[in-house]
């Protein structure tokens, strides 16, 4: 396994499910992780910093602190995300600003103000946006979160492009069901018991399981590492073989 020794990582959405296995996954690749969350109390990551990345200023300066912190800045993980369900018929203004905030802009602000820090290192850096399937192809009543995803899953080939001259490569892991909060509280909105809906969707995977986190960093890590040093632009879909349908 490739080793992130020396590295300095950040990590958005730290402290969800998906977030703190790549934080794991990163410190036991041998990284300096920073973790970045409404709250980090409670984190295993190295460092911890607390704020909302719908905050314009937070999100613009978080890369910037991260450097100050440590010295420098090799990888980030754009992985903070949040779901807004349903049709277009009820979605709220507000399920849309928030959604385009966290989903789009921030990963925006945060690539901006990143891709700078990195191309100055002479060891570039790498750049992983948690994307989703489900910005790949439509789901169906997720109009808003597929597609921010959509959007997201673009800006990565966009930027994939234009910054690898600048040694800095830009991938996105493109989940689709994941065993985690969000998830489960999809369930637990509809008044359906979690577990038995978990079992229910583990049939509809060839696989014949849903992805655990660990599932999802694992790839995460790849993409960080210099195994990875020929991917750009990559949008890798970990779906256990279950198209979007
Ligand atoms: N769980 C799935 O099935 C699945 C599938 C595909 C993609 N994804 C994506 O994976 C990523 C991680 O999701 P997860 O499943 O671990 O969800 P999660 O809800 O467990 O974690 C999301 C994290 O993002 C943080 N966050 C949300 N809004 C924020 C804000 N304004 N500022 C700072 N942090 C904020 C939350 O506090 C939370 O810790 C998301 O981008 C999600 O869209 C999840």
């Amino acid at each position: 396994m490739a080793s992130l020794a020396g590295k300095t990582a950040l990590v958005t959405g730290a402290m969800g499910g998906i977030g703190q296995a790549i934080v794991a996954r990163l410190q036991a690749d041998g990284a300096t992780v920073v973790a970045a969350d409404l709250s980090t109390a409670g984190t295993k990551a190295d460092h911890g910093i607390d704020g909302d990345l719908t905050d314009t200023a937070f999100a613009d300066g978080l890369p910037a602190r991260v450097q100050a912190l440590t010295g420098r800045l090799d990888i980030l993980c754009n992985n903070a995300g949040i779901i807004a369900r349903g049709k277009i018929t009820e979605a709220t203004d507000e399920d849309l600003r928030r959604s385009l905030a966290v989903n789009v802009e921030a990963p925006f602000r945060m690539c901006r103000a990143t891709i700078p820090i990195m191309a100055a290192q002479e060891s570039g850096g790498s750049i992983v946006n948690t994307a989703s399937c489900w910005g790949l192809q439509p789901g169906p009543n997720h109009p808003i979160y597929v597609m921010t995803k959509a959007a997201l899953a673009s800006l990565t080939q966009c930027l994939g492009r234009d910054h690898a001259g600048d040694g800095v490569r830009v991938n996105a892991v493109c989940p689709n069901e994941v065993d985690t909060a969000m998830l489960r509280t999809g369930f637990e909105i509809r008044g359906l018991d979690a577990e038995a809906g978990i079992d229910a969707l583990n049939q509809s995977v060839p696989l014949g399981r849903i992805a655990q986190p660990e599932d999802i960093a694992d790839v995460v890590g790849f993409l960080c590492s210099s195994d990875a040093r020929y991917v750009v632009g990559a949008l890798l879909e970990v779906n256990g073989g279950k198209p979007v349908a």
